[in-house]
């Protein structure tokens, strides 16, 4: 229910833009949709943080650049790190954003490969706990087009907090990227400590959340006259 009530909001949040402004100035999210950060923040919760003005959307959108920079949920530990710094982003900040996943769901295409035939002497990742995975066969041999959907943080799906760091630590993380920040041989390495202070200490991940999100809104902004502000934020104007 709360996500409907997020969605809506954040539904009005972009028609009101539209219709009230086609280019940002300061204020412009004030002046457009007042109360949008505090009934957000009220039905979810979390850090807030300063957004930089004067970013602009790309023209064209490119698949083959998205599935060769973005990471995947398949991929190991090393190598999702190694993407971040290759935006100057560090394992800390691959680690707090990673709690990201404290809202929202996946389908079961994105996990279904620990859940069946997942090696050659266990079927189910054994990372992932039991009665969690017998919930998961369950949910995605009932989903033929791997449609079906699960919360990324089990028990808390729409809530902002540290949950999803404490679900890691009990197996209970959904994606294999998720798991792996703690249970992997190269998670307990890099980022297992670290999965553990944020699970103590909500504040912590709220401050490096924060603090994430601003660097990754510095990275390669489009400024001047590069890009367009766009009316209608899911299409080109
Ligand atoms: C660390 C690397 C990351 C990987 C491998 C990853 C992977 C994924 C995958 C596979 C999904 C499910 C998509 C689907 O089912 O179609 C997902 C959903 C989501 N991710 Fe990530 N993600 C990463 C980082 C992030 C970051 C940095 C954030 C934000 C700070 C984020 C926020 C979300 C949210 C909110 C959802 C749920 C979307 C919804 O419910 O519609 N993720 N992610």
């Amino acid at each position: 229910m709360k996500g409907i009530k997020l969605f809506v909001v954040l539904m009005v949040l972009s028609l009101s833009v539209e219709v009230s402004r086609s280019q940002l100035s300061i204020n412009f999210y004030a002046a457009s949709c007042p109360n949008v950060y505090k009934v957000v923040r009220r039905e979810s919760g979390g850090p807030s943080w300063r957004v930089p003005l004067g970013r602009r959307d790309g023209l064209v959108a490119n698949q083959t650049g998205a599935n060769s920079n973005l990471p995947s949920p398949f991929e190991p530990n090393h190598s999702i790190i190694a993407k971040f710094a290759a935006v100057g982003l560090n394992t800390t900040d691959v680690v707090a954003l990673s709690g990201g996943h404290t809202i929202g769901l996946a389908r079961c295409a994105l996990f279904a490969s620990r859940l069946f035939n997942f090696s050659a002497t266990s079927s189910v990742d054994p990372t992932l706990d039991a009665s969690m995975a017998a919930d998961l066969v369950s949910l995605c041999s009932s989903s033929s087009d791997g449609n079906a959907t699960a919360a990324l943080d089990r028990n808390s799906t729409y809530a902002f907090d540290n949950h999803y760091f404490k679900n890691l630590l009990i197996q209970k993380g959904l994606l294999s990227s998720d798991q792996g920040l703690f249970s992997s041989d190269e998670g307990k390495a890099a980022t297992k400590d670290l999965v553990v202070t944020y699970s103590n200490d909500n504040q912590a991940f709220f401050g490096d959340f924060a603090c994430a999100m601003t660097k990754m809104g510095n990275i390669s902004p489009l400024t001047g006259s590069a890009g367009e502000i766009r009316k209608n934020c899911r299409v080109v104007n």
